[in-house]
């Protein structure tokens, strides 16, 4: 994870698009290293599979799969979802589906955001149907008072406002994921 000392400073060639911090590096790195106890605990006598949501969950699920402390396994689904570019229609294309089985696993899904929550219905009907013996989710982020589809989320790190963000693994465009502070963005998309 990135320098924590320079979490004031905002990349050159990033900061004419972006607003403020929304939750910092620090944020970010103190509150992984809790939601990787806090499953740690939950789950040790059944270690989990992680299923990151590609590719806004990348940054999340790199950190949150270290500070778990158990023989975890992970796996990879990439999802692209219809619209505008920084709306969600809902409808949700399967891009990349998952290469291990999911019969009688401990499911957790790694999300990067909950905004409209569907995305994420439209993840747990299609994995629910895998017969997992069990099936949650690890958000990163939850949008105040965006959620049409009504989620029950094992593990949330952070309630936000409803403004479009990036970094630390969220885009716009397929840019800003490499910066380790999440900003509200202001740039034209
Ligand atoms: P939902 O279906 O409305 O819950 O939207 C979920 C998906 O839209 C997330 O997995 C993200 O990929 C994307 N998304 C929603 N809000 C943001 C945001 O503020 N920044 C970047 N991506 C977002
Ligand atoms: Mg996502």
């Amino acid at each position: 994870m990135g320098d924590y000392s320079a979490e004031d400073f905002t990349a050159t060639w990033a900061a004419h698009d972006l607003g403020e911090v929304v939750v910092s590096a620090k944020e970010v790195h103190d509150r992984v290293l809790e939601l990787g106890r806090q499953i740690t605990h939950d789950y040790a006598n059944n270690p989990p599979l992680l299923v990151c949501v590609l590719k806004g969950a990348i940054n999340f699920m790199s950190d949150l799969m270290r500070s778990i402390e158990l023989p975890v396994e992970v796996d990879f689904m990439a999802v692209s979802s219809y619209g505008a570019a920084t709306k969600t229609s809902g409808v949700v294309r399967i891009v990349k589906d998952l290469d291990v089985d999911l019969l009688n696993r401990d499911v957790l899904i790694v999300e990067d955001v909950v905004d409209s929550g569907l995305t994420l219905n439209y993840l747990r009907q299609y994995l629910g149907a895998r017969s997992p013996r069990s099936l949650e989710v690890c958000a990163l982020l939850l949008k105040e008072g965006e959620q049409r589809v009504e989620q029950s989320l094992k593990y949330v790190g952070f309630v936000i406002p409803a403004d479009f963000v990036v970094g630390y693994g969220l885009d716009v465009n397929e840019r800003y994921r490499n910066l380790d502070a999440i900003y509200t963005f202001t740039g034209e998309v």
